[in-house]
């Protein structure tokens, strides 16, 4: 037998026990916290994508950056090719970035948006992500629509008939791009559009939903019929308002029709943004008006194309999403309502 035929077959013989190790990659996914209902959809996605071609650990910080940051530390010192960071405290990638560069292990962002200046620390770091305004002008938009299209001439949701939308917002984690963008961006829409919102209250409630489900019982005791609209960061958020809202009765079949639904007496729309299955749910049994479609497939698709590449060093330009200014994929929204 010469020379290569025995290689071929020694290596058929190490891959057939496994053994062939050093030529599966390693890669490490650092989540923030696994419960969190949209990363919990999101990271399984990636999972899936990766398949047998590398060998993808997941690591749940549960919420702690330094639980986070040892996690880290023993992956770097275990022997790591590339990490895929969903960070605790998007502040802190400054200095997750420079000690990846140290040891010359490239980097993907995603979900929580790092710094731009701390990104361009090290040429083999990205974020691969979704545009926090466009979420909040399109949640602006189905609202709009929802109330007539014409701020000087709102419809029948205008419950008072004062020509404004009271409204409460259920924001997300305080310092998040996700939470601070979509806030102000979407009440910048209505703005811009003419459209008068009067702000009952704006209540933090971090992305959760037994969170916002407790917050709701004291809005609902606060401002209770005065509500026309309710304006929530995600989806988990408004799932908690809306199982808060069907305790106290705020959801009622009035014209007897057998399902919820937008005509019936009182009901109060309700909007999310991610486009979790169970929010899917909601909006099909007539409690969640509508929700904006964080589009976690597309960027799990992403995040394996651009792992592929930087891992077999090939050109970023053949990926089949553009990398723009050599450091983001950004994935668009999509707005989701069904219907009536
Ligand atoms: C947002 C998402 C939220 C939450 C958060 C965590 O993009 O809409 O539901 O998952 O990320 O960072
Ligand atoms: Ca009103």
């Amino acid at each position: 037998m010469n020379k290569i035929n025995h290689f071929i077959l020694c290596c058929l013989f190490l891959l057939s026990l496994g053994s062939c190790r050093s030529e599966t990659k390693q890669v490490d996914m650092l989540l923030y916290n696994q419960d969190d209902l949209f990363i919990n959809s999101f990271y399984r996605q990636i999972v899936a994508m990766a398949e047998d071609s590398v060998n993808l650990t997941v690591h749940d910080a549960r919420n702690s950056q330094i639980l986070q940051n040892e996690t880290l530390e023993l992956r770097l010192r275990e022997g790591s090719d590339l990490m895929l960071i969903n960070p605790v405290d998007r502040l802190g990638a400054y200095s997750v970035i420079k000690r990846l560069r140290s040891e010359n292990i490239p980097v993907i962002y995603f979900n929580r948006q790092p710094l731009h200046k701390d990104l361009l620390l090290w040429e083999q770091s990205w974020y691969v992500g979704a545009r926090a305004e466009q979420s909040g002008q399109m949640q602006a938009d189905l609202v709009m629509d929802l109330f007539g299209g014409d701020p000087e001439n709102l419809n029948e949701y205008d419950r008072n008939g004062d020509g404004k939308i009271q409204t409460v917002i259920l924001k997300g984690e305080q310092g998040h791009q996700d939470a601070e963008i979509r806030t102000s961006e979407v009440v910048g829409s209505f703005r811009r559009n003419g459209f008068k919102l009067d702000i009952l209250v704006t209540e933090v409630a971090n992305w959760d939903r037994n969170e916002a489900y407790e917050k709701m019982g004291e809005i609902l005791k606060n401002f209770g019929d005065d509500i026309e609209l309710i304006l929530s960061n995600n989806d988990a958020m408004a799932l908690g308002a809306i199982s808060r809202m069907r305790q106290s009765g705020v959801f009622t079949d009035s014209n007897g029709n057998g399902r919820i639904d937008r005509m019936d007496e009182g009901w109060i729309p309700v909007l999310g943004i991610d486009g979790i299955e169970q929010a899917v749910e909601q909006i099909q049994a007539g409690y969640l008006y509508g929700t904006v479609e964080n589009d976690s497939a597309s960027m799990a698709r992403a995040i394996a194309a651009l792992s592929q590449a930087v891992l077999e060093e090939t050109p970023l330009s053949d990926l089949p999403f553009p990398v723009e200014d050599d450091k983001y994929i950004w994935i668009d929204y999509q707005p989701f309502i069904m219907e009536n």
